[in-house]
């Protein structure tokens, strides 16, 4: 059972990269103040140097580490928002969310469609997000009140189980820049056009590969109705894409 005060939780994104992060800046800044302060050294004036270098090097990578967490825990969800007020949901849209995780997009998107259905798709790849879990997201959706609405699925963006022009609207987050190279991220864009309706609008947020992503949508014949600039209030910085489908 879920008590009433129970928060929803949306995890960390690349939990490992961060942990890396603020490891070696530990380590870093532990060498450097003891080639600063604490050692004796023959050559104290090059240890003092090495030692700052060291204190220099340091800082950036703890820095990107609470950037990081900042960004999973409050910057990618004031950014979510912009994409759906920029989306226009309508009441019955059926929408899809790929790459899920445990549910950030899939549940304000739920939020948002009374009439609608939001389904999202994933691996749980728990290396993209501590805590990865169909019921992870399950759990979430529960909590925010909206999981008659949602549908989870475990699937690969690859080889999507849904079929032709089922969606009104599909959304990804940080999710297809996991992918292995770039015949995989053109495969994936192609089974997202494959799953839009005519004229059906797509939402993207990542912080990698957004210019590639914008020449093959092209390609694909949609049209881009938004390219943002880098924004800051994730890290890595992302931009956001918005774009229709023609026909
Ligand atoms: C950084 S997480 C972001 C999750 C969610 N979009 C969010 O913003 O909170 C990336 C997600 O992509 C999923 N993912 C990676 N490769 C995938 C694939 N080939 N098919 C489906 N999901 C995948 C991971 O399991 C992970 O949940």
């Amino acid at each position: 059972m879920l008590s009433s005060d129970q928060k929803a939780c949306y995890g960390i994104d690349a939990p490992t990269v961060i942990r890396n992060l603020f490891l070696t800046g530990c380590l870093v800044l532990l060498v450097g103040a003891n080639l600063y302060w604490f050692l004796e050294p023959a050559y104290p004036v090059v240890s003092r140097l090495l030692g700052i270098g060291a204190l220099l090097a340091a800082l950036p990578l703890l820095i990107f580490s609470f950037l990081m967490i900042y960004s999973s825990r409050w910057g990618k969800f004031k950014v979510i928002q912009d994409l759906f007020s920029q989306l226009h949901l309508q009441n019955h849209d059926v929408i899809l969310d790929v790459g899920c995780g445990r549910g950030a997009l899939l549940i304000e998107a739920a939020k948002q469609l009374p009439n609608g259905k939001a389904y999202g798709i994933d691996l749980w790849q728990k290396v993209d997000q501590s805590g990865n879990t169909q019921e992870a997201t399950l759990r979430n959706a529960h909590i925010e009140g909206i999981a008659d609405r949602i549908e989870v699925l475990t699937g690969n963006m690859l080889a999507m189980p849904f079929p032709d022009q089922k969606f009104d609207v599909v959304v990804s987050c940080l999710a297809i820049h996991n992918l292995a190279n770039q015949a995989e991220r053109h495969k994936a864009l192609e089974e997202i056009v494959r799953v839009l309706k005519p004229k059906g609008r797509l939402g993207l947020i990542d912080f990698q590969y957004m210019e590639e992503y914008r020449t093959i949508l092209q390609q694909l014949e949609l049209s881009i109705e938004t390219f943002s600039t880098k924004d800051y209030r994730m890290f890595p910085p992302v931009h956001m894409l918005i774009a229709q489908k023609t026909i």
